[in-house]
């Protein structure tokens, strides 16, 4: 126990540390299928010390659904100046987490002072076009890459001036740490635009696969510290109702290495670890990152390919021989900053 507090300690104090100015950020997510995009949202806005958020695009099924819950969690942080961009509808899929948000309308957002785009790829073009070598752009993809995609077809150029941090694909192990790898979701659901996505000119581009994202539960003492705050601190309220109607909905059956509930942990929080690297660049601790030639293939796995892959630094494993020591380091890092956001902006 105190071994463990004391890791925590001198980890999150290293990292808590190295913060320049805020990067210019566009977030791009499926947010209300799975619960974990909320938590990399909240963590976002929370940490406008190391983020400077200026577009969450919505990618995949019903993105107005998605766009909403966007707009209820920009309200809880009254930061109406982040634009929303809604993706094309691409079909009908669980959106678990609506119900929390249906009382937060998308003209309510508007008429707060927000800004919501209806052609979503147009404005996700014109904000990776700002983008220069004096203004670099971080873009954290934690949905399928279908309006990203979109847009880099018709200008190829414009991936140029900014660092990639996905949540996306399987290269050893499968989920449930499963010896062989998965088709990873965000892959599978739209493959031609992961291919795109893989084979672009980023200036870095940070991989979170499912090898390393399947051990991200935050629960035990992080999680019993974090339930006390629901009444002060209003961030950390709307994480817990938000959490408790996605479970209720629907979010409770999908699975996971460790069991969860609202009163004992999170789900498995993979697109967290993308934002968390994101927040974390240059350094990838507690990861073991190793830049590997990667390609998606037409059945959409993840390949190791040296003569047709681009370099990408993927996330195989974790500091520690037990992964949980390490993605406990994270969740504590998150939850904290979630519990104290950073007023910058
Ligand atoms: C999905 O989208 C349609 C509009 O395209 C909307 O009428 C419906 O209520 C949406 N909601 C959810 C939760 O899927
Ligand atoms: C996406 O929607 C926009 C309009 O909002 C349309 O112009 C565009 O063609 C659509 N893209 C695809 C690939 O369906
Ligand atoms: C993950 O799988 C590897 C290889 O099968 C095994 O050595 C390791 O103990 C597993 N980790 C966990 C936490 O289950
Ligand atoms: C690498 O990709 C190319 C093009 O898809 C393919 O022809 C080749 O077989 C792949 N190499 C390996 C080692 O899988």
């Amino acid at each position: 126990m105190n071994f463990i507090k004391r890791f925590l300690l001198s980890f999150s104090s290293l990292l808590l540390l190295t913060n320049s100015s805020p990067v210019p950020t566009i977030l791009d997510t499926d947010i209300g299928t799975d619960y974990d995009d909320q938590v990399a949202l909240t963590y976002i806005l929370a940490r406008s010390d190391l983020f400077d958020l200026k577009l969450v695009i919505c990618s995949s099924f019903n993105t107005t659904a998605r766009a909403q819950i966007v707009a209820k969690t920009l309200s809880v942080f009254k930061r109406f100046h982040v634009p929303i961009a809604i993706g094309n509808i691409t079909g009908v899929n669980n959106v678990w987490e609506f119900e929390w948000a249906q009382d937060y309308s998308l003209e309510q957002f508007s008429s707060d002072g927000g800004t919501v785009y209806q052609n979503g790829e147009e404005a996700l073009a014109n904000e990776m076009g700002k983008a220069t070598s004096e203004n670099i752009y971080h873009y954290i993809q934690i949905g399928p890459a279908t309006s990203l995609a979109h847009v880099l077809e018709s200008n190829p150029s414009l991936s140029k001036y900014i660092r990639l941090f996905a949540m996306a694909g399987s290269i050893y192990y499968g989920y449930d740490n499963t010896s062989t790898p998965s088709k990873e979701y965000n892959v599978a659901t739209d493959i031609p635009a992961a291919q795109i996505m893989f084979s672009s000119e980023w200036l870095y581009f940070g991989l979170a696969p499912i090898d390393c994202t399947n051990f991200m539960q935050f629960n035990g003492l992080i999680w019993q510290q974090f339930l006390n705050y629901v009444i002060s601190s209003s961030a950390v309220r709307s994480i817990l109702t938000s959490y408790a109607v996605w479970y209720a909905n629907g979010g409770k059956n999908i699975d996971a290495m460790e069991p969860f509930s609202p009163g004992t942990g999170t789900s498995t929080m993979h697109d967290v670890l993308a934002a968390f690297l994101a927040g974390a660049y240059t350094d990838v601790s507690p990861t073991i990152s190793e830049i590997l030639p990667l390609v998606i293939t037409r059945d959409g796995y993840t390949q190791v390919n040296a003569s047709h892959g681009k370099g990408v630094n993927s996330c195989l494993k974790f500091e520690t021989s037990n992964p949980y020591l390490s993605t406990t380091v994270v969740g504590s890092i998150v939850l904290e900053s979630i519990i104290k956001p950073t007023n910058k902006s």
